[in-house]
C-alpha cells in the first residue's frame, strides 16, 4: 500500500481531475449495455424465468448496487487507475489479488468471448438482411451446439463459430495498433444504444400480446435446454437463476469506479456515477424485457427466436417496423464490438499489472516498440478468447462470466469490510455506507446469484479456480516481486 501511494505522491500516475457525475454516468452506461441485454435476456427468458426475468432485473440490480458501493470505496481509497485486482493487491495481499486477478479473466476474456458469440448472431441477421441468406449452421455455431427438426433430429450440426473468432482477431488487431475510444466516440455509442433500446420499447409497447404476460411468474418446473442440461424455470430459483443470467447486463459498471482519481470531487460523484448508471439501466432493462417477453413467447426465445432475438421478435411481431429490426442489428453490431474492445483492453490491463508484480511472466508486459501496447499479451488472449468464442456456446460462456465476475465482486464486498477493520485509519475519499450491513448484503446477494447458476457454472468456476492455484503454488510465489524484491 505504501508503495502504492508513493507512486501517487511522486506524480507518476496523476490523472486530471475532469470528469463530472454526468460524464461518469455516460461511462458507466457505455460499458454496460450490451450482449446481456440484446441476447442473454431472451436466455434467461426461455431457461429460467419466463417474463418474470424483469424481477431477476432487479435482483441483479440490487445486488450490483451493493457491490457497487463497495468497488466506489476501494477506488477511491487507492488513487491509481486499476481494477479490483490492483485494490485487493494492495490491500489483502497477494493471495486474494492472485484469485482475482485469475478469475477476472472470467469477466473480461470469457465474457469478451460471451459478446464476441452474440456478435455472430447479430453478424448472420445482418447477412440475412442484406444477402437474403444466413451463414451456414455449421460455420457460425460450436460443436457443442445442433440445429434439431420438431421431432428432435439433427439437421446440421456445428463446427466452429467463424464470425465470433474473427471479431476477436480483428478487435485485437486494432487494440495492438493502440486504441482510445475518444469521448465524442464513446458519446455516440453511447447516444445510439440508450436510443434503440428506448424505440425499442415505445415502437414495441403496442405489440405487447397479454397472452405472453399471462403466466408472469411461471410456476416452478425444470427446463433441459438442447444440450441435455436442466434449468430450474419459474417460480423463486428461477427468477434468481434468470438474475444471475441477466446480471451479465450489468458487469462494466465497475469500469466507473476505475476513473476515480479523474473525479472531480470523488466522494460525491463516485456514488452518483455508480449507482446513476446502474439506475438508468436497470430501468431501461426492466422496461427493455416486459416489451420482448411480451412481444415474442417463451417458445419463441427456446425455438427459431434463440438468435438474435431482439431482431426476431421485431420481424416476427411488428412488421410494421422492420426497419426497427434492420436498424437495431446495426446498432448491436456496432456497440457489441465496443464492449469487446473494452474487455480485451480490460484483460491485458489487468494481467500487465499482475505481470509487473511478478505473478505471470514478463511477456504479459512488453511493449510493443512502436504502438506501446502490451502486444504480446493481446495475442495471446486473443488465442484464449479466440478459442472459447470459436468452440464454446455463449450461454456456457455467458454463465461463465457471470458466476466469475460475481465471486469477484463478493470478494470485494468482503474486502472492503476487512479493511475498515484492519486498517481502520486510511484516508477514504468516499466511504461505503453502513459498513458491514451493505458489504454483508453485497455478499449474500452475489453469492444467492451463483447458487441460481446451477452446480454446472460452480463445477467450472472451481476448475478454474484449481488451475489458477496450481499456477500460483508453481510459478508465481516464486516469482512474484513481494517475496523476491532482488529478482
Ligand atoms: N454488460 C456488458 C454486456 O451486456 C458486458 O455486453
Amino acid at each position: 500500500m505504501s508503495q502504492l501511494m508513493q507512486q501517487v505522491d511522486n506524480g507518476e500516475h496523476g490523472l486530471k481531475r475532469t470528469l463530472g457525475a454526468g460524464n461518469l454516468i455516460a461511462l458507466g452506461i457505455g460499458a454496460i449495455i450490451g450482449a446481456g441485454l440484446f441476447v442473454r435476456t431472451a436466455a434467461a427468458a426461455a431457461q429460467n424465468a419466463g417474463p418474470s426475468v424483469t424481477i431477476g432485473f432487479i435482483l441483479a440490480a440490487v445486488g450490483c448496487a451493493f457491490a457497487g458501493l463497495c468497488y466506489a470505496e476501494f477506488a477511491s481509497m487507492i488513487p491509481v487507475a486499476g481494477s479490483a485486482y490492483t485494490y485487493s493487491y494492495a490491500t489483502m495481499g497477494e493471495f486474494i489479488a492472485w484469485i482475482i486477478g485469475w478469475d477476472l479473466v472470467l469477466e473480461y476474456a470469457v465474457g469478451a468471448a460471451t459478446v464476441g458469440i452474440a456478435w455472430s448472431e447479430y453478424f448472420n441477421n445482418l447477412l440475412e438482411i442484406i444477402t437474403g441468406s444466413k451463414m451456414p449452421y455449421e460455420w457460425c455455431h460450436s460443436p457443442f451446439e445442433s440445429l434439431k427438426d420438431a421431432a428432435g433430429n439433427v439437421i446440421s450440426q456445428g463446427y466452429v463459430n467463424l464470425p465470433a473468432f474473427a471479431i476477436i482477431l480483428l478487435l485485437t488487431m486494432l487494440l495492438i495498433r493502440g486504441t482510445k475510444e475518444s469521448a465524442f466516440v464513446n458519446g455516440l455509442i453511447v447516444i445510439t444504444k440508450v436510443a434503440i433500446v428506448i424505440l425499442f420499447i415505445a415502437f414495441g409497447w403496442s405489440y405487447i400480446n397479454p397472452v405472453n404476460h399471462a403466466n408472469y411468474i411461471p410456476a416452478a418446473t425444470t427446463y433441459i435446454d438442447d444440450s441435455g442440461v436442466s434449468h430450474h424455470f419459474g417460480g423463486f430459483w428461477g427468477i434468481v437463476g434468470a438474475a444471475g443470467t441477466v446480471f451479465f447486463a450489468f458487469i462494466g459498471f465497475d469500469a466507473v469506479s476505475t476513473a476515480a482519481q479523474e473525479a472531480k470531487n470523488p466522494k460525491k460523484d463516485m456514488p452518483i456515477g455508480i449507482l446513476g448508471s446502474l439506475a438508468v439501466c436497470t430501468i431501461l432493462y426492466i422496461l427493455f424485457a416486459h416489451v420482448l417477453t411480451g412481444v415474442a413467447s417463451v417458445e419463441d426465445f427456446r425455438n427459431n427466436g434463440k438468435e438474435a432475438s431482439v431482431a426476431y421478435a421485431i420481424k416476427t411481431y411488428m412488421h410494421e417496423h422492420v426497419w426497427l429490426a434492420n436498424l437495431v442489428t446495426i446498432a448491436i453490431l456496432a456497440g457489441f464490438s465496443s464492449v469487446i474492445l473494452v474487455m480485451l483492453m480490460g484483460q491485458s490491463r489487468v494481467f500487465y499489472s499482475m505481470s509487473i508484480d511478478g505473478l505471470v511472466p514478463k511477456v504479459f508486459s512488453t511493449l510493443h516498440p512502436k504502438f506501446r501496447t502490451p502486444y504480446k499479451s493481446n495475442w495471446i488472449f486473443f488465442v484464449v478468447c479466440g478459442l472459447f468464442a470459436a468452440f464454446i456456446p455463449g450461454d456456457i460462456v455467458g454463465d461463465m462470466t457471470s458466476i466469475g465476475t460475481l465471486f469477484a465482486f463478493a470478494l470485494v464486498c468482503a474486502g472492503v469490510w476487512i479493511m475498515r477493520v484492519k486498517q481502520p485509519g486510511l484516508k477514504r475519499e468516499f466511504k461505503t455506507p453502513w459498513v458491514p450491513v451493505i458489504a454483508s448484503l453485497g455478499i449474500i446477494s452475489c453469492l444467492l446469484m451463483m447458487a441460481g447458476l446451477g452446480w454446472t457454472n460452480w463445477l467450472r468456476l472451481l476448475g478454474w479456480l484449481a488451475l489458477g492455484f496450481i499456477i500460483y503454488f508453481g510459478y508465481s510465489r516464486k516469482n512474484s516481486k513481494l517475496r523476491n524484491p532482488d529478482k
